[in-house]
């Protein structure tokens, strides 16, 4: 034993490491022949960062030797799935620990103003020439979806996107977006000349939490329908967590052997990106735009059509969809920042900074509402539409870097120790930092009830959400299905009743009859608008489900619930009165553990009483008249 302690000491002093800052370091010291050289290297650069204490707690030789191993593999994989390596995180979260106890306003030196972008009023002319750009544009599209979260708020059991968007048809998330993407593909097929083979690409970023879970979803349900060749999964890797603001790495709690790591953010996504490839392979493929969505916004695809006809139509490098904001509104505001330097970007900037900027830079009220009731900053809601060609020529240069930040929660005002670790993170949203001032950096608004009704939220937090603010739950989620299909059905002539309002989880909903369609019915309001003729009527207590692509609703007056089924090659006229008892709404408990957890987090369930059923699965035209 006295030999090897002698050769390790020599085996340190090669390495540079001196006698003095070795022996503050006994442990390693003394399992330093386990390790390979490539590992003794690693060791070397962790004291070199001062991280000397992740080997306080090891074992003499002979004892738990296999996970000091481990220890070093871990150790390797984060030093090269970061850009620059362990060395440039511990260096980087310094910096940025530093600045995050002096108070710094990252956007300090910035004088914020209002970007220029297009506001959209769903069906009106504008907004039809929008979506028909946008169906042409698709074919040169390619989807990203981020689905690495962990959802701790949601606290959901299983990975978010195997949620239902809604419970009618219970259609996940991860369904329902595949089968928008189709339904996108064949109508820009549809609308170009000649023979078109499009196969839209579709990439998943997944992280270690979601990984697994994602591809047994596909798998286990055919990809839903999409060639699985088509669909990409890209993993992102964790980053080391940080226990102070010397940046020591967080040993985990639960093995003294690893380091403790968390999520990086999608701002990942580019990295990847970066690395995959697959954006020369995209661009030789003639694509043109790259467009990036979150894991549960059940109404994103209503959106999508019209924001890229304005990408396309306004050659847009980046196009941030947004909603209206109201001023100081817990959402992110798009503004364009000036810096005195010369400097200029057209960036998100959060709630909690875009009202001290302005206070500070002229605008003595801060953040207020303008004559439309709202704030002049619109308000993000990360669903981005890159232009592939200036975004392949902004990562060559950054090689997908993000700017990161660090949110650490002090235990008190001294901000000399943390509640718990923290970590660096970085937002797909803060791309457009580095892009260079000639950059087309845009928005497209479009109203809340179209785009937006994430699930984020347990229900025991929604509740707590103040009055008049979203709830972000499972149960808003869905009910704004059901109120976006009646609005836009509405708009296209068809008499929706009027909602009523109903509490589900201690959070007060309007419900509107649920109303729902496959997206290959309905994919844009010219669309849909051709497909529903006569004057048709839906009571309130009304469930209607179209799941088929050639069904038209004509003169139809309906009371109780009403699902069609139909193959593509099935053309159906539906009418008359259809009057059954119905599916009725019933409460659940969130505390109901005999309950499956995907209806206590929305607290609610339908009593399926009585429905018409219409099935067509031959070639054909049929009526459905009862
Ligand atoms: P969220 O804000 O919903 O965060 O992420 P989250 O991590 O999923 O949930 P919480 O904060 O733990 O409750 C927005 C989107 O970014 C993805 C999520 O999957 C979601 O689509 N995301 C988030 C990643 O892909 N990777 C990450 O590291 C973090």
């Amino acid at each position: 034993m006295a030999s090897t302690i002698e050769s390790t000491t020599d085996k340190l002093s090669q390495l540079g490491i001196s006698g003095d800052f070795a022996s503050s370091t006994p442990n390693l010291q003394k399992n330093l022949h386990l390790l390979s050289p490539e590992q003794v290297e690693l060791g070397k650069m962790l004291l070199d960062l001062g991280q000397g204490h992740l080997f306080e707690h090891w074992a003499e030789p002979g004892v738990d030797d296999h996970q000091k191993k481990g220890f070093f593999e871990q150790v390797a994989r984060l030093n090269s799935s970061y850009p620059g390596g362990l060395a440039s995180y511990v260096k980087t979260a310094r910096v940025l620990l530093a600045d995050s106890k002096a108070g710094k306003n990252p956007f300090d030196g910035f004088t914020p103003s209002v970007p220029i972008g297009e506001s959209l009023t769903f069906g009106d002319d504008n907004f039809i020439n929008f979506e028909e750009a946008g169906v042409k544009e698709a074919r040169r599209a390619a989807f990203v979806l981020v689905a690495g979260g962990l959802g701790e708020r949601l606290g959901y059991n299983g990975i978010k996107v195997a949620l239902p968007a809604e419970t009618t048809t219970g259609t996940c998330f991860l369904q329902h977006y595949i089968e928008s993407i189709l339904a996108l593909q064949q109508a820009s097929c549809e609308l170009s000349q000649g023979h078109c083979k499009t196969e839209i690409p579709f990439v998943i970023m997944t992280s270690d939490d979601t990984h697994s879970r994602t591809i047994e979803l596909l798998e286990s349900n055919s990809y839903f329908g999409m060639q699985s060749s088509q669909v990409k999964l890209l993993k992102q890797e964790k980053v080391a967590c940080l226990d102070d603001n010397d940046a020591k790495l967080a040993v985990d709690p639960q093995n003294k052997y690893r380091i403790q790591t968390k999520p990086h953010g999608h701002g990942d996504v580019h990295s990847l990106f970066y690395s995959s490839g697959l954006l020369n392979v995209w661009r030789g493929a003639g694509l043109r735009w790259v467009i990036f969505f979150q894991d549960t916004n059940g109404l994103l695809f209503k959106a999508i059509p019209a924001a890229l006809g304005v990408s396309g139509k306004k050659e847009y490098h980046v196009n941030s969809l947004a909603v209206p904001r109201k001023a100081k509104e817990a959402i992110g505001g798009i503004a364009r920042l000036t810096h005195s330097d010369g400097r200029t970007m057209v960036i998100n900037v959060e709630y909690n900074q875009l009202d001290p900027l302005l206070r500070a830079t002229g605008h003595p009220d801060g953040d207020v509402n303008c004559e439309t009731g709202y704030s002049p900053f619109p308000g993000n809601i990360n669903q981005l539409i890159l232009e592939l060609g200036p975004y392949i020529e902004e990562l060559t240069k950054t090689g997908g870097a993000i700017k990161e930040f660090v949110n650490p929660k002090y235990k008190d005002a001294s901000k000399t120790s943390f509640k718990s670790s923290t970590r660096l993170e970085c937002m797909m949203q803060d791309y457009p930092k580095t892009l260079p001032p000639s950059a087309r950096v845009g928005f497209t608004v479009m109203d809340t009830w179209l785009a937006y009704a994430p699930v984020k939220n347990n229900p025991e937090e929604a509740a707590k959400v103040p009055k008049g603010n979203p709830y972000h739950s499972a149960t808003s989620g869905e009910m704004a299905i059901y109120q976006a299909n009646s609005l836009i059905l509405r708009k296209a002539g068809v008499q929706v009743a009027d909602p009523v309002l109903q509490v589900f989880n201690g959070q007060e909903v309007e419900v509107w009859p649920r109303v729902t369609w496959k997206p290959k019915w309905g994919l844009t309001f010219a669309k849909i608008k051709s497909k529903v003729s006569g004057n048709s009527c839906i009571t309130q207590r009304s469930t209607l489900a179209i799941n088929g692509q050639h069904i038209i609703l004509e003169d139809l007056s309906l009371d109780g619930a009403l699902v069609i089924d139909a193959i593509d090659a099935a053309e159906v006229k539906v009418g008359g009165s259809v009057q059954n008892k119905g599916w009725i709404l019933e409460s659940v408990d969130y505390k109901d553990n005999s309950e499956p957890e995907v209806l206590r987090i929305r607290g609610f369930k339908f009593n399926k009483i009585e429905q018409l059923e219409g099935k067509y699965s031959e070639p054909g035209k049929f009526c459905l008249k009862p």
